[in-house]
Order: structure tokens, then sequence, then C-alpha cells
């Protein structure tokens, strides 16, 4: 059983999606124009908004079925939570199960482990997930957060059991290429494990000419230097300029699909999902990355 799915270049991040419980007439539009333009999958997780985020996703699924689309379904990847009170395996069985009320769902395509948090020990949970897919709750099964060492367990535990590992999911972006420097990146090309790249945006700074984030996603922005920031996103819209208008946002994202990742962008309205979609179908040229990486350093102070 290799239990690998094909995501695609680029996935659509929910994780501020159905914040007051419900998804908003935007963002099931929004869905819709994502999976036209050619976003293949939705990363969703229990964790985001409560299960805000994957009955978000449900409403938009059962709008689109509604609507009798020709084209492919997308993707749907959620995840569980290893919180520090569920130290059992059989919790995930629960939560998978809970996960798929939810999204009204009979089986996910992709179910990851967000964080590899103990007391329970990552082999644990990897196993956990096997069980998962030989019980048919999920076709392939990946984890998100873990370094080398624990990219390559995951890997061993489930080979063991003829089960691919279906991706890595981690932060990385312009802004944090921790994962570069930290042989993540390395591991996963060698063991043929696909990587999700979330915050691909760093979390709308890349873009957006904002000195700082508001509320408390500030805690999670990555530390700039102003200066450095500001060429770097004069560079990303030079490069744009250079392929026919593409946006800062659309340069950055291609940044992240040259790097072999496939990005998660996190959006709410039509207009820059659909301005998120414009990242596939053209690339940056070797040098162009190469001057990004270089601006890179310079806006976090390398
Ligand atoms: N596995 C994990 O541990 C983990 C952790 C964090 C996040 N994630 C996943 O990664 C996804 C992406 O991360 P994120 O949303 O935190 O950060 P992000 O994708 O780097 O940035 C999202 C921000 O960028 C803005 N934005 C989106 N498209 C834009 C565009 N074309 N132009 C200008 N601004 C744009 C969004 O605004 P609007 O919202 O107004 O559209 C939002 O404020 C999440 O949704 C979640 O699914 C996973």
């Amino acid at each position: 059983m290799d239990a690998k799915v094909d995501l695609g270049p680029m996935g659509i991040g929910t994780n501020v999606w159905g914040r007051r419980g419900k998804a908003s007439q935007d963002i099931i539009g929004a869905f819709n124009a994502a999976v036209e333009a050619g976003i293949s999958f939705i990363d969703t997780a229990e964790l985001y908004q409560g299960g805000g985020s994957e009955r978000s996703v449900a409403l938009a699924l059962a709008e689109r079925r509604k609507a009798k689309p020709t084209g492919p379904e997308p993707k749907i990847l959620s995840k569980f939570f290893p919180w520090p009170w569920r130290l059992s395996t059989r919790t995930l069985k629960n939560a998978l199960e809970a996960s798929l009320e939810r999204l009204g769902l009979a089986r996910l395509d992709v179910y990851l482990l967000h964080f590899p948090l103990p007391p329970v020990p990552l082999e644990s949970w990897v196993n956990a997930l096997g069980d998962a897919v030989e019980a048919g709750l999920a076709r392939a099964v990946g984890v998100s957060n873990c370094g080398p060492a624990q990219v390559r367990l995951a890997h061993k535990v489930l080979a063991r059991r003829g089960i691919g590992l279906a991706c890595d999911e981690i932060e990385y972006s312009l802004l944090n290429r921790r994962v570069e420097r930290n042989g993540t990146l390395s591991t996963c090309a060698e063991l043929g494990v696909p990587v999700i790249a979330y915050r691909p945006l760093g979390l709308g700074l890349l873009p957006s000419a904002v000195a700082t984030i508001p509320g408390a996603r500030k805690l999670m922005a990555p530390k700039t230097d102003a200066a450095g920031l500001a060429s770097l996103r004069k560079l990303l819209v030079e490069i744009g300029s250079a392929h026919g208008g593409k946006t800062a946002a659309q340069v950055a994202l291609n940044w992240t699909i040259a790097k072999g990742t496939i990005p998660i962008p996190g959006a709410r309205s039509i207009a820059h999902l659909k301005e998120n979609a414009g990242a596939l179908g053209w690339e940056l040229q070797s040098r162009e990355v190469e001057a990004l990486d270089e601006a890179a350093d310079r806006a976090v102070g390398h």
C-alpha cells in the first residue's frame, strides 16, 4: 500500500476560516475561484477556530457540489493535535472521526500529526496514522513541524508497514528559511517526501506594505529589518514586472515552488485567492531566485 496522494502545486490555508462558526459567502466564492484556478487541495485542522475551519470547508464543499462542477474535486488535508492530555493513540482515531464528521466526509485525503509533541512518542502517533490508513479513514498520512531526524523516523515507521509518508508541512517563506539550513528540505528531498510550505507569504508581510501584523498573529511574525524588508518587497515587485505584471505575492509563492515546495497561502477573499493562483504556470529564473535569497537574508538580518 503506497498511500500517497498527489497534492498538486498549491493548496489553500484556512486557519482563519470560520471565525464566527460559519463560512461567509466570500469564503465560498473564494474557494470555488481557487479550485477553478488550479489550486488542488485545502489545508485545515481540528485546531483551527475550534473546528470552525473544518465546518467552513464542509460548507464550501457542499455549495460546490450543488453547482455540479466538472473539474476535479479538491483534496482535503486535516490534522490531529497531540494535546498533552491525549495520552492514548486511540485518541487519534476519535479525533479523526470527529474531523470527518465536521467535514462531512467518509475519508480524508491526507491526515497529519500537527506537531511532534511529547509525552506520546512520535513513533506511536505515526503508527496510529498508519492504523487510520489501514482502517480506510485516510488515503494518506503525513507529519507537520518535523525536523530531519523526525522525518526519517516517521518515514521508517510507515515504510515498515508499506505506507508512504505523504508530506512534512513546515513553515517556509522568504522570511523564514530555517528548514533550508537545518537539513529538513534536503532530508525530505532525499526520501522523496513532499514538503508543504506554510505561512509562505510571511503572514502577509511579503506582499503588503504594512510595518507589523496586527493582533495575536504579531507574536508569530518573523523578525525583520525594516530597510531590508522594504528592499525585498521592491525586488519582488521588480521581478514581477519582468514577468509580465506578476504581483509581489505571486513572486513570493513562485519562489517557494522554485525551491521544490508546495505553498499553502492563507486567504479569505476572492481577490487574494485568484491572485495567489496566478503564482502557477510560470517559473522564476535561477538568477532571480538567487537575488531573492540574498535580499531575504538582508530582510531578516542574516
Ligand atoms: N502546520 C502548521 O503548524 C501550520 C501553522 C500555521 C499555518 N498553517 C497553515 O498555513 C496557512 C498559511 O499560513 P498563514 O495564513 O498563517 O500565513 P500566510 O499564508 O503567509 O499569510 C496570510 C496573510 O496574507 C494575506 N494574503 C493572502 N494572499 C494575499 C495576497 N495575494 N496579497 C496580499 N496579502 C495576502 C492574508 O490576508 P487575508 O486573510 O485578508 O486574505 C493573510 O493576512 C494557514 O492558513 C494554515 O492552513 C499551518
